[in-house]
């Protein structure tokens, strides 16, 4: 008889983001008149850049013709596009060589699938609160996880504990779900802990593009010795409005290198690579060149000019929490503003407020683990209308 990974009866009924679409599908359904304002999932809502337009069509163009038709393509990302994002990092300070950067459908899939090249046995260090697809996927794997709170008097950002050990560790930063961001002497610490106890740091840098203060780093590779220890993921979802049209990527250094307990040596990148080509084909060669439109300086400039927009709204979100004396995190260098909830509500009774009295999507803390029981999230994806109004439903709450 056929058995099941019964690992999934660990795991939450529904995936968090399923579970808010559900409710918000079903107050729609039974309020039709109401305007419901979504700041909830980080889907953004900003068309994609003229530059990328322009990559994209002139790609389906090529697609037309057998001359330039092309069919399967290289599973780890074409030439083009893995060279455009090496030269980013090289203008931005940070050396890696094309042949570690694998592209993908994006940073999601990535940080799950990552999970096939650690034994089930390894512990894993996660924040709390946490992006659920870190926890999820190694339930469903059958790791065991061990948290690490993230609360207001350390600014939600956990720092090493030298009496913990363990072997894989996730950060995010700028941190999904709190906006907070780690400095360069922070992460030193990180990587100087997991080159100390022969860790591997799984870093999701997805929010880089939302760092303005200089100072902060935007890649972990930044840091001395992070080679030898991290994997970083990134994707154009949040840096070119890319949510729909799939595209990331993750960088797999040559010098993590590790013995097998027969003695040998087994490179986390061969591996992935050897992963990446018998599991996935790879991303479409249109999509691929969209992508690699935004690696250019001029895309770049394009790109920032959409985030700009996003900041414009995170400032405003900002500013109604100072003026209604909520104490939050994140709104700089991050599109979340992380929040206490009002009146000392749980996460979910707020979601439900916000949603049935001013018809505002926000993301109930709660699902980002037991540290955000009574936090909220809100996003600065919308546009900047749809944000001006919800501020304004949102004072209305304390009226
Ligand atoms: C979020 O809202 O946390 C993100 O949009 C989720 C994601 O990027 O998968």
């Amino acid at each position: 008889m056929v058995r099941f990974n019964e690992n999934y009866l660990n795991i939450k009924q529904s995936y968090l983001f399923s579970e808010i679409a559900k409710r918000v599908n079903d107050f729609c359904e039974a309020n039709p008149d109401k305007k419901v304002i979504r700041l909830g999932i980080g889907d953004v809502t900003q068309p994609l850049g003229g530059l990328v337009i322009e990559a994209l069509h002139s790609a389906v163009d090529e697609m037309s013709k057998a001359e330039t038709f092309r069919g399967y393509g290289p599973e780890q990302g074409y030439d083009f596009l893995r060279e455009g994002i090496r030269d980013y990092y090289k203008r931005n300070g940070v050396e890696i060589d094309a042949d570690e950067i694998f592209v993908s459908d994006g940073a999601k899939s990535d940080t799950g699938n990552i999970t096939d090249m650690f034994s089930v046995d390894n512990t894993v260090l996660v924040p709390d609160p946490v992006y659920p697809v870190y926890v999820d996927t190694n339930i469903m794997n059958g790791r065991n996880i061990i948290y690490m709170d993230g609360t207001a008097e350390n600014g939600f950002l956990p720092m090493p504990d030298n009496n913990v050990r363990a072997d894989i560790i996730y950060l995010c930063s700028p941190n999904n779900p709190t906006g907070a961001v780690y400095t360069k002497a922070q992460l030193k610490e990180w990587v100087g802990y997991a080159n100390k106890n022969d860790s591997i740091i799984l870093f999701d840098s997805a929010y880089e593009c939302f760092v303005s203060e200089p100072e902060l780093p935007r890649s972990i590779y930044s840091i001395e010795g992070a080679k030898n220890c991290c994997v970083e993921f990134c994707s154009l979802s949040k840096t070119a409005g890319f949510t729909g049209t799939r595209c990331g990527y993750t960088i797999v250094p040559k010098a993590i290198v590790k013995k097998a307990s027969d003695g040998s040596e087994m490179s986390l990148n061969h591996m992935w690579n050897r992963r990446q080509t018998t599991k996935f084909n790879g991303v479409p060669y249109i999509v691929q060149r969209g992508a690699a439109a935004v690696f250019t300086e001029a895309g770049m400039a394009e790109a920032k000019a959409m985030i700009d927009n996003y900041r414009r709204n995170a400032e405003l979100i900002s500013r109604t929490m100072d003026e209604m004396g909520v104490r939050y995190t994140g709104g700089v260098n991050s599109p979340y503003i992380w929040f206490e909830c009002p009146f000392g509500m749980y996460s979910w009774d707020f979601f439900d407020k916000m949603l049935n009295e001013i018809q505002v999507v926000g993301t109930p803390g709660a699902g980002f683990g037991k540290n955000g029981d009574n936090y909220f999230r809100l996003t600065s994806f919308n546009n900047y209308e749809n944000t001006k109004e919800a501020m304004e439903r949102f004072r209305s709450l304390f009226s």
